[in-house]
């Protein structure tokens, strides 16, 4: 039994854990957000109205942007001015296609503004100047005269935009440099110094963190910059094989690959308790947040694609893995204060998928959508079975439960392929109400939803509950999610 105590109310869910992540990368910007102003295809502003309509129904909290290891490529002056002379360059890194550059600064911030999101941008560290970094901050934030807020003026744009978050570098170890963390460690003092705050707003300055178990990195990033960041990135992908080289189908997969998904994806867990616990002994008041700000399934790419455009289907068991890693990200959240899964439309892990005009929400879509009522909700550490781990229910349920405006949303998820998951949850008072109570399932572990079938996949009704007093005894199907949002007495 999972018992649910009024004192179990612990730390609160940033909503930010549920931020997405968007880069210049395949048709990720491209066709999956932008269409520019002559398109067909419906838009405001040239950006889709479809894939608007949809994020803003899962309350995507921030948009973290232009890169990935674009960022570290990418110089801002020339996203900004008329489109049609916007200077063009090579998107090295993938698939070597030509950026026009027509979605830049002011197209992003047109994009949060119809989502009503909050602004993370990813400055450029391995290929730009400390110049062209602080001389972006003051075209984005500078109220008043200044050479770089004048220039914004011109192309357009009177006020400054809100900068609530700042990443200095990506992926310094790998793609943004391949810098040892002593000296990348130096190189974000110095970066750091000219992000400068020039409104009234802070802004929340992120270093680059660690590659997966990287230890040493967030050791040597805390002692040795941590008094300086508000902020430490960490980057993990559940690749099924645990082999970059060769990662595994997304779609026909196997037995054996759903349950080595299922590991690999509950790895996240030992790494969120080694990174916090190097930063507990630096920083014990929990003042620097862990961003993961890159992470989410990643498969072999879909056969007849660009590889460099990273595109992958998306099954039921995305829709799994996004809650075991969301589940964690709850009861981190004293110390994991956003999260951005890699990547919002038509790269890795989506939201969506487009196609010309037609627009598929993913299971990964749904799950979000499941976990709605979480965000900014606190985390209840519920207490299981004596014979359980905190969140498991056996070996293949697993709960997570968060309390707001009076009422506990209980999820539970179900890993097994085969067998029902069981589970009992008792309240510090008797039900009065079920608000809500909803099913993501497919009738197959790849179940997915494509262009010609939109809906194999999506929210149902959950009826499988029953309501005894205190108790909530509900039956979960194998691979499926449910939640429930009930109040007591
Ligand atoms: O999300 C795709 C890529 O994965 C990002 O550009 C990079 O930061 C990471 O290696």
């Amino acid at each position: 039994m999972i018992t649910i105590t009024e004192d179990a109310r612990a730390h609160r869910i940033d909503r930010r854990i549920y931020g997405q992540f968007a880069e210049h990368l395949g048709r990720g910007i491209y066709e999956g957000i932008w269409v520019g102003e002559d398109s067909d295809i419906p838009h405001h502003n040239g950006i889709r109205s479809d894939v608007v309509a949809a994020l803003r129904a899962i309350k995507v909290p921030v948009v973290r942007w232009p890169g990935g290891c674009f960022a570290d490529e990418y110089h801002w002056q020339r996203g900004i001015g008329p489109r049609a002379e916007r200077p063009t360059m090579i998107n090295i890194h993938w698939g070597g296609v030509v950026e026009s550059n027509h979605f830049g600064t002011h197209e992003y911030f047109e994009l949060l503004h119809q989502l009503d999101a909050e602004a993370y941008i990813c400055g450029n560290v391995g290929s730009g100047t400390v110049a062209e970094m602080r001389d972006w901050i003051e075209y984005i934030t500078l109220d008043g005269t200044s050479p770089m807020a004048d220039l914004r003026k011109r192309h357009g744009r009177e006020q400054p935009w809100r900068l609530p978050f700042f990443g200095v570098g990506n992926e310094s170890w790998g793609c943004g440099g391949h810098m040892r963390p002593q000296y990348y460690a130096d190189l974000y003092r110095h970066y750091q110094t000219y992000v400068r705050q020039f409104g009234e707003s802070p802004i929340y300055k992120i270093a680059c963190g660690a590659n997966g178990d990287d230890y040493e990195w967030t050791e040597v990033l805390m002692a040795q910059a941590g008094s300086l960041m508000d902020g430490l990135s960490l980057h993990y992908y559940t690749i099924p094989s645990g082999d970059f080289s060769a990662k595994g189908p997304a779609l026909d997969f196997d037995e054996p690959e759903w349950y080595a998904t299922i590991r690999q994806a509950r790895r996240i867990e030992e790494l969120l308790a080694r990174h916090c616990a190097i930063m507990d002994r630096h920083d014990p008041d929990k003042r620097v947040g862990l961003i993961v700000d890159e992470w989410g399934t990643w498969y072999d790419p879909t056969p007849g694609t660009n590889p460099g455009f990273l595109e992958q289907e998306n099954t039921i068991r995305d829709a799994v893995v996004a809650a075991l890693t969301l589940n964690r990200f709850h009861r981190y959240a004293d110390r994991v204060r956003m999260a951005n899964i890699a990547q919002m439309v038509n790269v890795l892990q989506a939201m969506l998928l487009t196609d010309g005009p037609a627009l598929v929400k993913t299971p990964t879509y749904y799950t979000f959508a499941l976990y709605t009522d979480h965000q900014d909700a606190y985390f209840v550490d519920a207490r299981p079975d004596p014979d359980d781990a905190p969140g498991m229910i056996g070996t293949h349920g697993e709960y997570t439960v968060s309390w707001k405006d009076g009422s506990y949303t209980i999820t539970v998820t179900n890993t097994s392929l085969h067998r029902e998951v069981d589970a009992t949850v008792d309240l510090p008072g008797r039900i009065t109400t079920v608000h809500r109570h909803q099913i993501l399932t497919g009738a197959r572990p790849n179940s997915h939803n494509t262009v010609a079938a939109p809906n194999e996949v999506a929210l149902a009704d959950f009826d499988a509950y029953r309501v005894d007093g205190s108790r909530l005894r509900l039956t979960v199907p194998p691979h499926s999610i449910v939640t429930l949002r009930v109040s007591h007495a």
